[in-house]
């Protein structure tokens, strides 16, 4: 018979797998897929010719965090379809962020590590992040541009109370408390009984 402490890690790692992160701007290639979130481009292997105009100063891209404690890096490819990590190149360090929620993080191209990035060009942006459980990854489709600022219309706020929380917390996002709670309690009967 399995021991509930071996019951309870599988349990939650179910839990935990289910926490991802969802890319709101840049827009990603396709609609959200929790599944193959831990693909390359979430899974949508192919360029969308819808392409967003995005700045190549003074740019951001939005996320929803599902995960209270992540990081996040962001990668580009020039290539006109890339379909692997190794057509990606790193355009900024890794970053480490406290909280869930939406979150707006800049990012000006032209100051970062990937150099010789120009008007009117193609280029698709992947943004790579991991709360715990394996890396993540959603890919945009964008069209640099100069002397271009984005929509004000597109929000860019960062959850409230969302710095400087404690490390170690445990997931905590609406759907996985219950779960996590659930398991709670049927690990205490196992260990009464
Ligand atoms: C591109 O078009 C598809 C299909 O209409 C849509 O689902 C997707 O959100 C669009 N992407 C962008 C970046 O506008
Ligand atoms: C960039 O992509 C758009 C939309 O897919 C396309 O119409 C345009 O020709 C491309 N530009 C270049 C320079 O490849
Ligand atoms: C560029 O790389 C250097 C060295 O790795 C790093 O210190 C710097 O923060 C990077 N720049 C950005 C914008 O991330
Ligand atoms: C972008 O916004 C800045 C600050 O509001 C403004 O000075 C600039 O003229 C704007 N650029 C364009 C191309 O709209
Ligand atoms: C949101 O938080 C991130 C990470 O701490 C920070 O880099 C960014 O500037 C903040 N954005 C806003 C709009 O306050």
């Amino acid at each position: 018979m399995r021991s509930p402490v071996f019951v309870l890690l599988a349990l939650l790692s179910a839990v935990v797998v289910n926490a991802h992160f969802q890319l709101a701007f840049p827009p990603p290639r396709g609609v959200f897929d929790e599944d193959n979130e831990p693909h390359l481009c979430d899974g949508y292997t192919s360029v969308a010719s819808n392409r967003t105009d995005f700045p190549l100063s003074g740019g951001f891209f939005s996320l929803n965090s599902e995960h209270p404690q992540w990081t996040a890096g962001v990668t580009l490819s020039t290539k006109a379809n890339p379909t692997s990590f190794d057509d990606f190149s790193l355009v900024n360090t890794f970053f480490q962020v406290n909280g869930e929620g939406a979150f707006c993080i800049p990012l000006d191209l032209k100051s970062s590590n990937f150099t010789g990035l120009q008007d009117g060009q193609n280029v698709t942006i992947e943004i790579v992040f991991s709360g715990g459980d394996g890396q993540l990854y959603q890919c945009a489709d964008v069209t640099l541009r100069n002397n271009f600022n984005i929509s004000s219309s597109v929000s860019c706020t960062n959850a409230t109370g969302s710095s400087n929380k404690p490390s170690g917390a445990i997931v905590r996002s609406s759907s996985s408390v219950p779960a996590i709670a659930a398991v709670m309690a049927v690990v205490s009967m196992a260990l009464l009984a």
